[in-house]
């Protein structure tokens, strides 16, 4: 008996993101070439172009396997550019983005940490044509038995199924294990589902439209009638990444469904993720694709700081990369030339080795203009609804140019609380010149430390 459900592959980084809400995508023309300022992303354009054209290579399916290093200074646009990315190829591509720093933990192996990432940057499309009963609940009702076991109790010995399609109506008399699935998935009445004939799981689609006035507030998709006959063959469609077949696999009793296929082949007790079950995974997998059952979706695994990377994790990198089933894989570095870390000797350039950089496309990304600071300030501004005067505006790109677009960016909360506290609704150059005096940028922080040096601890 197979159960369908979702597996929930949700991002916990949103809070991580929020200071890119207002990039909605690269901002290209039809011919790749970039607006100067659109989408919510300003100058960079040269490296918005070749962002485009790694989109372009990635929906053609001409990159997997291959890498692009995106080099600048910070708060030059590297993770901008690299969301953009994602927003660019959709939803229906895996993106998976982690900071370099991020595989290093007490529980997993850092090469085990890469793994699992590079596993949830690989997609697959599964198409399945599958006899189904599909309608709108019209009857739902559970048929009582007295308890062959004797004692008092009632048991469930059919339920009786109502359905409503385009074309006709259809009472399905049930198993009761196939109740417990209706159960689960709560579905009344009204509620557009199907079920597969061959292993009797339930999917709910949504609420039938003719309810849809009922009530307004209600978080419910609606969906109309099928059409079509109620009893029928349909094509469904699943988007999983190897991670949740791997997920699936090593929890049988979990989510299934597509997993319903690959549980069906290897119904194991395994509890945890060992290469031997990816290895399996992998094979299945590719039997699949060479049948055409399923498509290869490979995505993106952005690695943000990738020079916080270890000598190991470039190693596997390597690797990884070269492997039959790959994902695009796109690195963000602030490093000029640095030390590689987990090593005394090498150093090479981004604090990527050589062997590495070899084989990567390199996108630089440069430092903005007056013009472009106070554009991109402008916007933020907006976004976080902040008013700020034009005036303000001016001082704080300028005090941009001279540390950085960030600290001009960061320096707009601050001051927009100290103009509330001045009881101003709106930033006024004071509120910016107050900031800088109680937040001082990188540069001035280090001069401080330079020439005070002896007061701080070594
Ligand atoms: N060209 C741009 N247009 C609009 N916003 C930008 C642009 N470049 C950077 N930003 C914004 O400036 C901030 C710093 O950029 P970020 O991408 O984090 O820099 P980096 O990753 O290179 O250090 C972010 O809030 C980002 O969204
Ligand atoms: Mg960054």
């Amino acid at each position: 008996m197979v159960t369908i459900s979702e597996v929930k592959t949700g991002s916990p980084r949103e809070n991580r993101t929020a200071a890119h809400t207002h990039i909605k995508g690269l901002g290209l023309r039809a011919d790749g070439t970039a607006e100067k300022t659109s989408a919510g992303f300003v100058g960079q354009e040269s490296a918005r172009e070749a962002c485009g054209i790694i989109v372009d290579l990635i929906k053609a399916k001409k990159m997997s396997g291959r890498a692009v290093l995106l080099a600048g200074g910070p708060g030059t646009g590297k993770t901008a550019l690299a969301l953009a990315i994602s927003q660019e190829l959709g939803t229906k591509v895996p993106f998976r983005p982690i900071v370099g720093s991020e595989i290093y933990s007490a529980e997993v192996k850092k090469t085990e940490a890469l793994m699992e990432n590079f596993r949830r940057a690989i997609g697959l499309r599964v198409k399945e044509t599958k006899e189904v009963y599909e309608g709108e609940v019209t009857d739902l009702t559970p048929e009582e038995a007295e308890n062959p076991l004797g004692g008092y109790g009632k048991t469930i010995s059919h339920v009786i199924v109502g359905l409503k399609s385009g074309k006709g109506t259809k009472k399905l008399r049930l198993d009761p294990s196939i109740y417990e699935s209706i159960q689960k998935e709560r579905v009344t009445t009204g509620d557009v589902i199907y079920i597969e004939a061959n292993t009797g799981a339930v999917k709910r689609v949504g609420r039938s439209d003719a309810y849809a006035t009922e009530f307004d507030l209600e978080a419910e998709e609606y969906v109309p009638i099928p059409k079509g006959e109620v009893h029928k063959k349909k094509e469904i469609v699943q988007d999983v990444t190897l991670h949740d077949l791997d997920v699936a696999n090593a929890r049988p009793q979990g989510g299934q469904d597509i997993m319903s296929m690959m549980g069906q082949l290897m119904k194991p007790k395994k509890t945890e993720i060992t290469d031997k079950l990816r290895a399996e995974i992998n094979k299945v997998v590719e039997k699949y694709i060479d049948q055409g059952v399923a498509e290869l979706v490979p995505g993106v695994l952005f690695i943000d700081e990738v020079h916080m990377l270890d000598i190991e994790c470039f190693t596997y990198l390597n690797r990884a990369l070269e492997a039959k089933i790959a994902p695009i894989v796109i690195l963000a570095s602030n490093r000029g030339i640095c030390t590689i870390r987990g090593t005394t000797d090498i150093s090479s350039a981004h604090g990527v080795p050589t062997d590495l950089l070899g084989r990567l496309l390199i996108v630089p990304t440069y430092p903005y203009d007056l013009t472009d600071i106070r554009t991109i300030v402008r916007i933020r501004a907006k976004t976080e609804g902040i008013d700020v005067e034009d005036a303000a505006i001016d001082r704080l790109a300028t005090r941009g140019v001279g540390t950085s677009l960030r600290y001009a960016l960061q320096l707009l909360t601050p001051a927009m609380i100290l103009s509330r506290v001045a009881g101003r609704a709106r930033i006024e150059v004071a509120d910016v010149d107050e900031c800088e005096s109680l937040f001082i940028d990188a540069k001035r922080s280090a001069a401080i430390v330079e020439r005070g040096g002896d007061a701080f601890l070594e």
